[in-house]
Parts: structure tokens; C-alpha cells; sequence
């Protein structure tokens, strides 16, 4: 296998994201990562290599995608939707599930894969890998009374990735999900018990290891496989 990959990480600016670019960077990927907001950019923006390329992109709103993707010159060989957001942990009565804050989150963490995935996928090389970063809060079999709706949105993330592993099967693309640990980020809280530098080394290394006959599976940042 060619060291020499390219891989289009969504949410590249912080948390996860960005230690997945520095991850692979260090591995000698090419990279494309984008961020939403240049104000909350800048450790991304800092990073001086030519293997790195950055677009500003907006998960919901597909017109900054279709910019992004016609302005790819080179084939992909990893995509990875990343950017996520829980707004918050509360329980069905909380304000975090309030019908607009509810809309955020399954517009950003769902449709935003299926959006980033349609427009970027005719970039995809053959044997492709494309990954959608779940949770093992999507789980169906659970005891908890919190984050119901972001607990629903990455169930749905695991879901359209088994619809989405289907219709790249005839091209022998793989698409997996992963969940990434608890991690230490703003989303993850102080609390969490892996770095996200811990996470990001884990994960590129399992998608490296990723076989076309994984397509349609969930999987812990480790590689061993998880339930739905
Ligand atoms: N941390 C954990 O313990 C944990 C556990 C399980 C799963 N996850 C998943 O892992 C992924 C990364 O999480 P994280 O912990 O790194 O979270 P984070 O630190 O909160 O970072 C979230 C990233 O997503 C980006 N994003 C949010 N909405 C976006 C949009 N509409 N368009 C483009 N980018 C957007 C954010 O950009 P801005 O800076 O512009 O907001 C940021 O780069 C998420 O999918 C999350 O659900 C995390």
C-alpha cells in the first residue's frame, strides 16, 4: 500500500478534526480539511506544509459544498465526516431539546454526512474509504435518559451508512462508521478519558487497516467491531 494518500477530513479546525490532519500529516497524507468559522481556525490555518490544503465548508449548506468540491483537483482516497455537534446532554425536558436545537443537530450530524458525501464522491479513487464518525451513543440498546436526540442522530449516522455502504458497493468503495472513544475536546468535556491526539492515532491506523469486506460495519476507534 502507497504511503502517499489523500484524505478530506470535515471539522478539521479543532477537537478530533484536527489531530486527524496532524495525524495524518505525519504519515505523509495529503490533506484537505475544512472549518466553518475562520475566527475559531487558527491552529488549523497555522499549520505551514504543503500537504495540507484548507476550504472554509458549511456541512448544511450544500452550496458551500458543491464550491469545495469543484475546486478538488485531486483524487481522494479517505473521506471522513467528522464535523458533529451535541447540543447538550440534557434529558427530553431540557431546553437542548427544543424543536430548533433538535433540527441542529440532526441537519449538522446527519444530513451533513449525506450532503458531504454526495457532492464529494465522484472525487473517490477506486477502493475509496469513506467514514462517518458515529458514536456508541447511537446505540438502539441502551439505559440512558440523556442526549436523546443526539443519541438518535448518530443511530441515523449508522444508518445512512449502511444505505450509503450499499450504494458504493458496486464500486468497491468501503464505508464504515466509526465511534472515536470518549475524548477530551469541547464536545467530549474535560472528563473524557482519551486525548484527542490518543483518538485520531487510533482511528487513522484502523482506517488504514479497513477491508472492502468491512463495508457496512460500526467500529470502535481500535478497529474491533461494535454494535449498532
Ligand atoms: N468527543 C467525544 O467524546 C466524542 C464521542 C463520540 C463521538 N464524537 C464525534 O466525533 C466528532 C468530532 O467531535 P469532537 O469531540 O472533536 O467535537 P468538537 O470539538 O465540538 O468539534 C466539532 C467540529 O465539528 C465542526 N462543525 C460543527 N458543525 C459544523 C457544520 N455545520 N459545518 C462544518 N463543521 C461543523 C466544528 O466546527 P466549529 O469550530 O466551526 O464549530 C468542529 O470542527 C463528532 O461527530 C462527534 O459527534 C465525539
Amino acid at each position: 500500500m502507497s504511503d502517499f494518500k489523500n484524505i478530506f477530513i470535515t471539522g478539521a479546525n479543532r477537537g478530533i478534526g484536527i489531530e486527524l490532519v496532524k495525524e495524518s500529516l505525519s504519515k505523509n497524507f495529503s490533506v484537505i480539511g475544512t472549518f466553518r468559522n475562520k475566527q475559531k481556525s487558527e491552529d488549523l490555518l497555522n499549520i505551514n506544509t504543503k500537504q495540507l490544503k484548507v476550504f472554509e465548508m458549511n456541512v448544511i449548506n450544500e452550496t458551500s459544498i458543491i464550491r469545495v468540491s469543484n475546486n478538488i483537483k485531486s483524487s481522494l482516497d479517505y473521506l471522513i465526516c467528522n464535523a458533529g455537534i451535541n447540543n447538550g446532554f440534557g434529558n427530553l425536558f431540557d431546553n437542548d431539546h427544543s424543536h430548533k436545537k433538535m433540527l441542529d443537530v440532526l441537519n449538522v450530524n446527519v444530513i451533513g454526512c449525506i450532503l458531504t458525501i454526495k457532492h464529494l464522491s465522484k472525487h473517490l479513487n477506486a477502493n475509496a474509504k469513506v467514514i462517518l464518525i458515529s458514536s456508541v451513543l447511537g446505540a438502539q440498546e441502551h439505559n440512558g435518559s440523556n442526549a436523546t436526540i443526539y443519541r438518535a442522530s448518530k443511530a441515523a449516522v449508522n444508518n445512512i451508512m449502511v444505505s450509503i455502504s450499499e450504494e458504493f458497493r458496486d464500486k468497491k468503495i468501503t464505508v464504515a462508521s466509526f465511534h472515536p472513544g470518549w475524548v477530551r475536546t469541547d464536545m467530549g468535556g474535560s472528563n473524557a478519558t482519551m486525548s484527542s491526539k490518543e483518538s485520531a492515532v487510533a482511528l487513522i491506523k484502523s482506517f488504514e487497516s479497513l477491508k472492502f469486506n468491512n463495508t457496512g460495519k460500526f467500529f470502535n476507534y481500535d478497529g474491533t467491531l461494535m454494535n449498532f
